[in-house]
């Protein structure tokens, strides 16, 4: 199966951590479905780890669901969900036990493959603790791979091995359709920030079919849940977060409780127009031009199909400042009569026509992000 965009959707880790059951999952699939959220995107409802019982079925070898969590099994969770007219996705690792230390898929990769095609499953994140030593990772994610190819169902393969082996060098020719390549995110302003930038020079590699994954984001959670840390972010700062991932092109997964988005939340992350940025059909990374040396003033130019640009300024400083770009930078000199024209992607503001320099004040820790059209200007 091909994933020509970011996949978008939603997973339980970064709230919920181990405290799922059936109803918190066909909660969200009604938000997801009735919110506006499922309309503008977000297809994908992830259960992630601890959703299994501790011990393998000791007669068939199957992973089981919990008894507790889920009573009704995960067939029915899953017809729920895609009643929805949302897809499934699960969870496994490809170590012998997951991170929260359930059963893992190390030696069962193909029993596995077909219990969650059993299960309806239409997305596995896979992920990469307790790998035996003596086996290389790349193999296993390998197997895992030509396993789900062979199950008879459709799956899309997340793989989440945390960047490690250089894994976008290969993750393509393993089958994913999307690989992590960082930590884990934590609900804070220095942690969307050092996990996006640490990819920049990487994204030339992420590209339609196979996509770099930067990991859940943390837009609405306010501290709450299981990543979450003391203080959360601002809603300043998750704007700055959410337009971080657009303009990277990266997988939109949410990971805030769904049904308690408040009004800024809904409004960010249905932002249409940061959306049709994030999916682009053509696809191409940014350009990233930082203002000084140390990242903490940069604007990121990406060129969108159908000829516009998406413009982005990032200040990632503790007070306001202007963020500059020369034209001349993004090869538009004076010289060539031409300029570029803005609209605000926030507001929906329309600035003429500029030349020479973009240099508009951005807040502590925000953004500013315009669509461009190049215009002719004399
Ligand atoms: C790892 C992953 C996280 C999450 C947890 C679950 O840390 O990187 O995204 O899936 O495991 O235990």
């Amino acid at each position: 199966m091909i994933l020509k965009t970011p996949p978008m959707g939603w997973n339980t880790w970064n709230t919920f951590g181990e405290n799922i059951n059936d109803r918190l999952i066909r909660e969200t699939a009604d938000v997801m479905a009735e919110s506006g959220l499922l309309e503008a995107g977000y297809e994908y409802l992830v259960i992630d780890d601890c959703w299994s019982e501790r011990d393998r079925d000791p007669e068939t070898g199957k992973i089981v669901p919990d008894r507790e969590k889920f009573p009704e099994g995960m067939r029915a969770v899953s017809d729920y969900v895609h009643s929805k007219g949302l897809k499934f996705g699960m969870y496994s690792c490809a170590g012998v036990r997951t991170c929260a230390n359930y059963p893992g898929s190390f030696g069962h990769e193909y029993l596995d493959a077909e219990t969650f095609a059993e299960f309806g499953c239409d997305y596995l994140k896979y992920d990469y603790c307790f790998k035996p030593q003596n086996f290389d990772g790349e193999l296993l994610y390998r197997r895992m791979g030509l396993a789900l190819r062979s199950c008879g169902r459709d799956i899309v393969f997340s793989m989440c091995s945390w960047g490690s082996d250089d894994v976008w060098s290969w993750a393509r020719s393993a089958g994913a359709h999307l690989y992590r390549s960082t930590g884990d995110i934590e609900d804070s302003f220095k942690s969307f920030r050092d996990i996006a930038l640490s990819q920049l020079p990487k994204l030339a590699s992420s590209a339609s079919g196979c996509w770099n994954d930067i990991d859940m984001l943390t837009c609405g959670m306010y501290g709450d849940g299981n990543v979450g840390t003391e203080s959360g972010c601002t809603d300043t700062e998750y704007a700055a977060e959410f337009a971080l991932w657009c303009l990277m092109g990266a997988p939109l997964m949410l990971g805030c409780d769904l049904r308690k988005m408040s009004g800024a939340t809904k409004k960010l992350v249905l932002n249409p127009e940061l959306i049709k940025i994030d999916q682009d059909p053509e696809c191409r990374p940014p350009q990233c031009l930082p203002w000084g040396s140390d990242m903490q003033r940069f604007v990121l130019f990406r060129h969108l199909a159908g000829g516009d640009y998406a413009i982005g300024f990032f200040n990632m400083c503790d007070r306001e400042a202007g963020v500059p770009v020369y034209l001349e930078q993004l090869g538009i000199p004076l010289h060539s009569g031409y300029g570029l024209k803005l609209t605000d992607l926030f507001t929906g503001e329309e600035l003429p026509a500029r030349q020479e320099i973009l240099m508009p004040k951005v807040p502590a820790h925000g953004c500013r992000v315009y669509r461009a059209g190049m215009v002719k200007v004399k």
